[in-house]
């Protein structure tokens, strides 16, 4: 679950409260959208949730794991870990093919090369992209790039999964591949998502929306 209380930032620099006392709770298994117009705060508070940027004040609780009292290195070590990071630069590095892309979080976190074989195939099966997996890059399409994408944010099985603007180097049927794999996967790991979107089309397959105005996040029934 996740447990989100009064939080608030202001960035000093022009004295700006981009989030103004956001509070809401959301259960496991629940896939959201927050929508909201540029510059409204969106980006300030997923930064937050995601321990990338500290809080001005409140809590962020996800399960029972307060990452507001982590210090820097518990907070990398919970992002490794525990989220999975869905942005709209999905960069692929050139030089690997498919296989080594989605490998790199693995590795990254020491897993044993046994291990980072199975986990990399087991979720190029999830999604149904296996054909996929020996490609470098220039050898894929934008939107199949972005499948991969997807299986390297997934691939260390995640229990938070945070979009930022994720649709909007997306081309239509790549957008609902993707919402439709985040949905499952949701669904089927019991985890969290929230995803940042402009794309109205994401309403079909979220369980919640929210909207951000001027720093104040309202959830729209
Ligand atoms: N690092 C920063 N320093 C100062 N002001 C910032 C910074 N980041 C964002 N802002 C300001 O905070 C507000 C919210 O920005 P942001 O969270 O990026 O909104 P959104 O993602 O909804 O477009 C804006 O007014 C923006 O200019
Ligand atoms: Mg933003």
């Amino acid at each position: 679950m996740l447990l989100v209380e009064n939080i608030t930032k202001i960035y000093t620099k022009g004295q700006i409260k981009a989030n103004n006392d956001i509070s809401f709770s959301l259960e496991t298994g629940q896939m959201v959208w927050i929508s909201g117009a540029t510059g409204s705060g969106k980006t300030t508070l997923l930064n937050i949730l995601a321990a990338i940027d500290d809080t001005n004040l409140g809590n962020v609780i996800w399960d029972d794991k307060n990452i507001t009292m982590m210090n820097d290195t518990e907070k990398a070590d919970f992002r490794l870990h525990k989220m999975g990071l869905v942005f709209q630069a999905l960069e692929l590095i050139k030089a690997q093919d498919a296989f080594n892309n989605v490998a790199l979080p693995l590795r990254f976190a020491q897993v044993p090369e046994a291990q980072v074989k199975t986990a990399v195939e087991e979720i190029f099966n999830y999604l149904e992209i296996e054909f996929l997996i020996k490609k470098f890059p220039q050898e894929m399409s934008g939107g199949q790039q972005q499948r991969v994408a997807l299986a390297r944010s997934l691939v260390h099985k995640p229990h938070f999964i945070l979009g930022d603007e994720i649709s909007s180097a997306l081309d239509s049927h790549t957008a609902h591949f993707i919402y439709e794999k985040i949905r499952k996967y949701i669904k089927d790991t019991s985890s969290l998502a929230l995803l940042i979107s402009h794309d109205p089309t994401i309403g079909d397959y979220v369980d919640k929306r929210f909207n951000m105005i001027d720093g104040i996040l309202e959830e729209i029934k």
